[in-house]
């Protein structure tokens, strides 16, 4: 409209956009199908349709202890926090080919043996090419545990309502999608895939759970650079994120949370692909993968690293080679870039070392991500040792962390890790000269094995070199 109607002044409207209205209210299809189905799940299926209450009267709801699902596989509940809670969502991300179909079909067949209702949905696969799966994992002899090939985010929900309403009472079940992306809603105009279809597909999942009191776990591909598909789109939708990480070409994988509402995020499970599935790596001391163990390296030190409840002897390895000034490299893998650049840098100021055109290259050994700073001085001593040529004497693992000005300061559960290292045969420790002190603990009778030599500084750490 040129001309304004009431006062008859020209070209002073200004255009304004409306939101335009979502056609379809995301709850409405997965609460429709699920009203449909009129059974209520185990008693307790009442989705958050409450008005404003205090919290005594929501405390006291039976809501509240509401037990776990444990999955069976001790590494992957430690992970959840104690195994999966009722009517929660969680993402399972990772590379193709890392083995999360693997783990959710056995952690399926866990659940099922243990009389949870667990359907699974492929969205890839065939019910019989899942089955086949099954076979070689051995949980074919569950039947609790259902299988279902499809696509469309209707049928999905429709078939979970159907197959699991009548799940054994008492016990809530479990919904596992494998995978996300595949999933489609044909209510949208967006192609199968896109970031539209997925969002919406995760949302209207995710309000299944909140509405029927089902576990979901989703699958997600992780893309190129990382990242789950659709950067960091999922995450905040569900309520535990957890990634399955590893190299692909070796036996070992690692569970992580990175968010978790129900426990913490520095717990991770261990596993290790065979024959006949994943196979739980209790005992941490597999991953030190003490390559050559016995003989000294240069570039490759051991660090006992924490993470969550358990500490690992993680090898750090670093290389260095002929760079281009004001182009030299710096990798790392598993390791914080971040880190890795201030280390240098403290190499080059405090103990003269010239490395503005090396190239370097530094790694963790076994696929555990080290980020603690309590790996510095490990990482420091590789870098410092691959350049030099010269290493530590076999059976020496080194723990401390780095200051800006070359200052070994003391690190957090020394008595933990010197315990660590102690046990799987290490001789000596070099640690922060402030830990070493006298009543510090570490003069405790039970660690007299171990030898430990306090340095203060890089300097003094670096003479170790031998
Ligand atoms: P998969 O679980 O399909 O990975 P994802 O779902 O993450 O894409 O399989 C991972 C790889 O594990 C596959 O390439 C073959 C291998 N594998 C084994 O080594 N042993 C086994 O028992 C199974 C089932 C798979
Ligand atoms: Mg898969």
């Amino acid at each position: 409209m040129g001309k304004c109607p009431d006062c008859g002044a020209w070209d002073s409207l200004d255009a304004e956009r409306l939101e335009p209205k979502a056609r379809v209210d995301p709850r409405a299809t997965s609460m429709a199908t699920w009203d449909e189905s009129k059974e209520d799940l185990a008693g307790d299926a009442e989705p958050a349709r409450h008005g404003a209450r205090p919290i005594t009267e929501v405390a006291s709801a039976e809501a509240m202890d509401r037990p776990r699902i444990a999955t069976g596989i001790n590494e992957l509940d430690r992970v959840l926090g104690g195994g999966f809670v009722p009517g929660s969502a969680v993402l399972l991300g990772g590379d193709p080919g890392i083995g999360k179909s693997t783990l959710l079909l056995q952690a399926a067949g866990g659940l099922a043996r243990a009389g949870t209702r667990t359907l699974y949905v492929s969205s890839e696969e065939s019910a019989e090419q899942v089955c086949m799966r099954a076979a070689r994992l051995g949980v074919t002899d569950a039947p609790e545990l259902y299988l279902l090939s499809e696509t469309s985010l209707t049928r999905i929900t429709e078939q979970a309502a159907r197959a699991l309403s009548d799940s054994p009472p008492g016990r809530p079940p479990v919904l596992i999608i494998d995978s996300v992306q595949m999933v489609y809603n044909a209510g949208l105009d967006a192609f199968p895939g896109s970031l539209t279809q997925l969002r919406r597909c995760c949302a209207e999942l995710v309000y299944f759970a909140k509405a029927s009191g089902v576990t979901v776990v989703l699958v997600g591909h992780v893309t190129k650079d990382g990242q789950l598909a659709g950067p960091r789109l999922l995450e905040h939708l569900v309520d535990a994120v957890l990634y399955f990480e590893g190299d692909r070409y070796h036996a070992h994988r690692v569970v992580r949370a990175v968010k978790n509402r129900f426990g913490t995020t520095l717990e991770i499970g261990l596993f290790e692909m065979r024959d006949g599935g994943l196979h739980q790596a209790t005992d941490a001391s597999g991953l030190a993968v003490l390559s050559g163990a016995g003989e000294a390296r240069p570039g490759a030190v051991v660090c006992p690293v924490l993470t969550g409840s358990r500490c690992f002897m993680v090898e750090i390895q670093a290389l260095t080679a002929t760079g281009f000034l004001g182009a030299a490299k710096r990798k790392s893998s598993g390791l914080d870039a971040n880190r890795l650049a201030m280390l240098i840098a403290v190499l080059e100021q405090h103990a003269g070392h010239r490395l503005a055109d090396r190239d370097i290259f530094a790694s963790s050994v076994g696929g555990v991500r080290v980020v603690e700073p309590a790996a510095d001085l490990a990482l420091l001593l590789a870098i410092a040792g691959a350049n030099l040529r010269r290493a530590l004497a076999p059976g020496v693992a080194v723990i401390g962390e780095v200051g800006l000005g070359g200052e070994v300061r003391p690190v957090g559960q020394l008595i933990a890790r010197a315990h660590e290292a102690q046990r799987l045969g290490f001789k000596s420790l070099i640690v922060p000269a402030a830990s070493a002190k006298q009543g510090a603990g570490l003069d405790e009778p039970s660690l007299s094995k171990l030898k430990l030599i306090p340095v203060k500084s890089i300097a003094m750490a670096i003479e170790q070199l031998g």
